[in-house]
């Protein structure tokens, strides 16, 4: 709207929380990059791929963390996801062996085996929170691979239950524009800090344990706990704990999410459900997916792509500006809060025709290298692309080919929620849906 400069940031505020599709849609639409005024903070709004790629990449230098994220910081302690600089480098070179390709396809057993578990306790006719059920799977998938055997059923759920609340906290948009209520003794924030010592202590516990028995699990923690630097150093009890809360921060609520949007995705395009269930009959018959079923799950790896097109889980990436400096011609100045915005990028129709459609087959071919490396970023790039990628789109096919050989979960049209744009893209008041026994 036209209004005085003094009451754009009011009003971008009301509309960012009531209509935020419409609010990011129609800002990145209006110039490559913008500044949109909103009270606490003006960010710069931005989903042009190439403007992207200079910020993460060309450029990334130049940039930090924006202030949002590094406010997490103060509740998840400085792990890989909200670190900079020397100290993140440093980290990210230490944990990058655990993430090797070879080192995660030996993880696939645990992620079937997890999803059958899972597919075992299901009924016919069931109504359930599909969601909360995606949550609690890509939970256990998170806790075996990176703590194996250190972790039994009591602490898991600790971890779990405390993680909910830690994420209710992530995703209270307040917070996000007045982080100042963090230091307020609200009954929230004591609850909060009350989670964030459980699964502290949890996590200290299991690390205590591992150094004592000196033994190689063959999980994620291991590999941590032998990585060394160039100088041969290690990293000390209290990295090692941030990194292993970050891995279960990051690892779980963006996987589960992907997947209760794919969920969702299937029950409206059921030619794109027979698709993928003829591709499941065909190449597993009667048998749960393995590794080595992977490259031939094509159909079921484009359904990921294009669910995380629709519904990127990270539906936003931030930046701050460290010196004056021009991004597409528009100067911006040091400090700058740089919003890149996969939801818009994802729906531009130069580069996806049809871009509201869920057309999985649009991937056959070469997309992927015809379009900008920026219009599709479901998970960042550069330097800070998400470490955990390989892992992610792994455990996504084969939880996917897994859970759909068996089940069919339903999302009725009533049912569909809207997505609610917190830190993460999350179906508001859950996703109720009815499974049907294939
Ligand atoms: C970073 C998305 C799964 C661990 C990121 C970033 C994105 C992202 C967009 C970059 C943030 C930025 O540039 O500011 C996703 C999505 C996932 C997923 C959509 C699932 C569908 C995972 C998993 C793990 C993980 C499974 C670990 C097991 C991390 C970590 C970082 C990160 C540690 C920080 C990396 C760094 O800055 O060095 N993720 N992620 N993520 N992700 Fe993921």
């Amino acid at each position: 709207l036209p209004l005085p400069r003094r009451l754009q940031a009011p009003s971008n505020l009301l509309h960012m929380f009531f209509r935020p599709e419409q609010f990011i849609a129609r800002h990145a639409a209006a110039a490559p990059i913008h500044q949109v005024h909103m009270p606490g903070s003006s960010p710069w709004f931005t989903a042009d791929p190439d403007i992207i790629d200079d910020v993460l990449v060309g450029r990334s230098k130049l940039f930090i963390k924006d202030r949002i994220t590094r406010d997490l910081a103060l509740v998840t302690g400085n792990g890989l996801l909200v670190s900079d600089g020397e100290f993140w480098r440093r980290q990210r070179r230490l944990a990058q062996p655990a993430f090797h390709r070879e080192r995660i396809a030996g993880y696939a057993d645990v992620m079937v085996e997890h999803a059958e578990r899972l597919a075992s306790t299901w009924r016919e006719g069931q109504v359930l929170d599909i969601h909360a059920a995606m949550m609690r799977l890509t939970l256990d998938i998170v806790a075996a691979t990176l703590f194996s055997s250190g972790v039994d059923r009591a602490i898991a759920d600790t971890i779990g239950g405390s993680l909910d609340l830690i994420m209710a906290r992530f995703s209270d948009p307040t917070y996000a524009f007045f982080p100042w209520l963090a230091g307020l003794p609200l009954p929230k924030n004591r609850r909060f800090a009350e989670a964030r010592a459980r699964i502290d202590g949890a996590i200290r516990g299991i690390i205590a344990a591992r150094r004592a028995s000196g033994r190689d699990e063959g999980d994620l923690l291991s590999m941590l706990l032998r990585a060394r630097d160039d100088e041969g150093g290690q990293m000390s009890d209290e990295q090692l704990r941030d990194e292993a809360f970050i891995l279960f921060v990051a690892g779980h609520e963006t996987t589960a999410l992907a997947l209760s949007w794919t969920w969702m995705l299937l029950s409206q395009n059921p030619a794109a459900w027979d698709r993928l269930r003829a591709e499941l009959d065909r190449v597993l018959g009667d048998r749960p997916p393995t590794l080595a079923d992977v490259p031939a799950l094509r159909y079921t790896d484009w359904v990921v792509h294009e669910s995380m097109r629709l519904y990127p889980p990270a539906w936003s990436v931030g930046r701050e500006a460290l010196e004056d400096l021009e991004l597409g011609g528009v100067p911006v100045p040091r400090g700058a809060q740089i919003w890149m915005f996969q939801w818009a990028a994802h729906r531009d129709p130069r580069h996806f025709p049809r871009p509201d459609a869920f057309e999985p087959e649009r991937w056959d071919g070469d997309l992927a290298r015809r379009i900008p490396r920026f219009a599709y970023f479901p998970f960042g790039g550069g330097p800070r692309l998400c470490i955990g990628n390989n892992f992610a789109t792994l455990e996504l096919v084969l939880v996917l080919a897994t859970l759909a050989r068996r089940w069919r979960p339903i999302v009725r049209p009533a049912d569909r929620p809207r997505p609610q744009f917190s830190i993460t893209l999350r179906p508001a008041g859950g996703m109720r849906a009815t499974l049907q026994r294939r």
